[in-house]
């Protein structure tokens, strides 16, 4: 694994939004895989203004998202298909046909797993890949103790996932209590993984990640064995390891 290590939130986004506009600019049509939540916000202002300042086009881009909540219907503000539209794609000339989430809100889950998993396979698999990292070291929503071996699929979200996501709800009863993910193999089966983490509360995790077993217990370790990852960490996440 590969480690940039910056000053603050802003120096990540700046340096994650670098990497992949370059990817862009160096394979128009790239296949990138997009994540939400909180940290990869302003990596997706960037985006947005290095595309207004004729910096890179999206046009030949195909996206795939890591993970939709279950049971929410793309139009809900709370989805994450919303989450996207309103944080980049409504703001740059991806077609919006070549964007793709999972779909969450269907009577046919396992088939829409299934689906998620032939287009991500059609389109060449997924050539640069975005990543969060949640507190228990879930990546998409690939809760500890999932297996590496799952492709896209149906999961339960730990307690500690939808307490971290109530925020953007009205109540935790809200939030849903499943949704469809990428799996881990999915993820490792990306050409290139960058992976972005911020702040001191996610100190520990990155400790984690650095330092411990590889572990589906701790499923962000398996990026351990991923031959090309970048983690781009701000000081204050990077503040337990040495590096
Ligand atoms: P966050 O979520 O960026 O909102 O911290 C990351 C994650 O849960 O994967």
């Amino acid at each position: 694994m590969d480690f940039i290590i910056v000053d603050n939130y802003e120096e990540m986004s700046k340096s994650a939004a670098a990497i992949f506009v370059e990817n862009v600019n160096k394979k128009p049509d790239t296949v990138l895989g997009l994540a939400t939540g909180s940290t990869p916000e302003r990596f997706y202002e960037l985006l947005i203004n290095e595309y207004k300042e004729n910096n890179v086009s999206f046009e030949n881009v195909t996206s795939f998202n890591l993970d939709e909540y279950v049971g929410i219907s793309p139009k809900n503000s709370q989805s994450y298909h919303y989450y996207m539209n309103e944080k980049l794609f409504n703001h740059i000339n991806l077609p919006s046909e070549q964007a793709h989430l999972p779909e969450g809100k269907t009577d046919h889950l396992q088939e829409a797993c299934e689906e998620y998993e032939q287009k991500i396979n059609t389109a060449g698999g997924i050539d640069l890949q975005l990543l969060g990292i949640g507190l228990n070291g879930h990546i998409g929503f690939n809760e500890p103790g999932t297996s590496f071996d799952q492709e896209t699929h149906v999961v339960d979200l730990a307690p500690s996932t939808r307490e971290a996501n109530a925020r953007f709800f009205d109540s935790i009863d809200e939030v849903p209590t499943k949704a469809i993910t990428m799996g881990i193999k999915t993820i490792m089966q990306s050409k290139q993984i960058v992976l972005l983490i911020s702040g001191e509360k996610k100190a520990d995790c990155l400790y984690q990640l650095v330092n411990d077993p590889v572990s589906e217990d701790f499923p962000a370790s398996i990026l351990n064995q991923h031959p090309n990852v970048t983690i781009i960490a701000d000081k204050a996440a990077a503040s337990k390891i040495n590096k």
